[in-house]
């Protein structure tokens, strides 16, 4: 075969403390071309990447050089591609822990193909078992699904029939699997999110009480709905503020993201003291802790779920790796479609 376009999609300037920019944070790069039939392998396997996930953690890695990243994870190389959650195909293999059809899920270089010396820590090989769709693998089946199904495993168990729980951004990616964890739990269950579209899907995914926290007040609809027995955190800064000032006695909190404080690294939160005054706990939660204690369960039961309708997700599907721009800004501002963007790179 003759070579064909390797585009890739690279880090090509930092945005500093300020928002993402389209067309200037990542650019497409297409002068590499590749040679899928001759491309030396060295004892390693090409890989073919069909699917791309615009993951809202991308943002902490996008810093300029030597600065640290947001999260434990190491940040993006200007000019290099990025590194995000992928799914991809083997379609060469001179290594036996992979053959030619396997599917691979991990972060990878976010570019039409690319070579991996071997299967390294945090690439898997997708079982597959209950034929749930690839692309689930970036989403209720993938990271954001561990994070909250394990977070939830370690942190709250099974949770007291009938306790309230609070869920921020509760119609995203890691927020509707919550919901449907403490639904499954009988929990009565607090939905917060963006949009009219969002709070509609979210209540059919079994949120008791849904809203906008950009027309509502949050501190209203809990001094009608808490106290709070549990609070999942997705957002830091008013909302968890607002959350620490409905807590129960004895609350349990999980703090998972701070997307308000991501551009700017301030998550100032004022209402600290009533962790004092209410004996509450915080368990910060960093979702490559919980991996090794609890993957092999996550991948027997969470596919299973999935495929049973037992836990539902929706996908927003963008074509190429030159509409990452969007699906990533749709990401972090809630104006996706859905539970999770997906871009479709390549199909087999
Ligand atoms: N701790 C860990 O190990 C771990 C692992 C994975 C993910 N996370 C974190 O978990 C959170 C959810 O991740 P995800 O992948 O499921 O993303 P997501 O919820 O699908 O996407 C982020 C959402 O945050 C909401 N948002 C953005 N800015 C906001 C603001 N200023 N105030 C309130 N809401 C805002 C938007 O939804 P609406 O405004 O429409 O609600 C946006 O769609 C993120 O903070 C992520 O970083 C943590």
């Amino acid at each position: 075969m003759a070579p064909v376009t390797n585009s890739r999609l690279i880090f090509n300037s930092p945005p500093g403390d300020g928002p993402f920019e389209p067309g200037k944070t990542l650019v497409v790069d297409n002068s590499h071309s590749i040679d899928v039939d001759t491309v030396a392998l060295d004892g390693g396997f090409l890989l073919k990447i069909l699917f791309v996930a615009p993951d809202p953690y991308l943002r902490g890695l996008m810093v300029g050089p030597g600065q640290p990243a947001l999260i434990d994870v190491p940040p993006f190389i200007l000019g290099e591609s990025i590194i995000a959650p992928s799914v991809g195909v083997v379609v060469r293999s001179e290594t036996g822990d992979v053959k030619v059809g396997d599917h691979i899920c991990g972060a990878l270089p976010a570019q039409n193909y690319v070579v991996k010396p071997g299967l390294e820590a945090g690439l898997l090989v997708i079982q597959n078992q209950y034929n749930i769709p690839l692309s689930a693998y970036l989403g209720v089946a993938g990271l954001a699904g561990m994070t909250a199904w394990m977070a939830w495993k370690e942190f709250i168990g099974t949770a007291k029939k009938g306790s309230t729980v609070f869920v921020s951004t509760a119609a995203g990616a890691v927020g509707s699997f919550v919901v449907q964890l403490a639904k499954l739990d009988g929990c009565k269950v607090i939905a917060s999110t963006g949009s009219a579209d969002r709070v509609a899907y979210i209540k059919e995914f079994g949120a008791d009480v849904a809203f906008n926290y950009k027309e509502e007040s949050t501190d209203e609809v809990l001094d009608k709905e808490g106290p709070l027995d549990i609070y999942w955190d997705n957002v830091g800064t008013k909302t968890l503020d607002s959350a620490l000032a409905h807590a129960a006695t004895n609350a349990r909190f999980i703090s998972c993201g701070m997307i308000s404080a991501y551009d700017t690294r301030d998550a100032t939160v004022k209402n600290l003291l009533q962790l004092i005054a209410k004996s509450i706990t915080i368990y910060g939660l960093n979702v490559a802790t919980l991996i090794p204690k609890w993957a092999a369960e996550f991948f027997t039961e969470v596919p299973k779920l999935v495929a049973e309708g037992k836990v539902k997700f929706k996908e927003h599907r963008f074509e190429g790796l030159a509409s990452f721009d969007d699906a990533f800004v749709g990401t972090m501002n809630g104006t996706i479609n859905g539970t999770k963007a997906i871009i479709v790179v390549g199909s087999e």
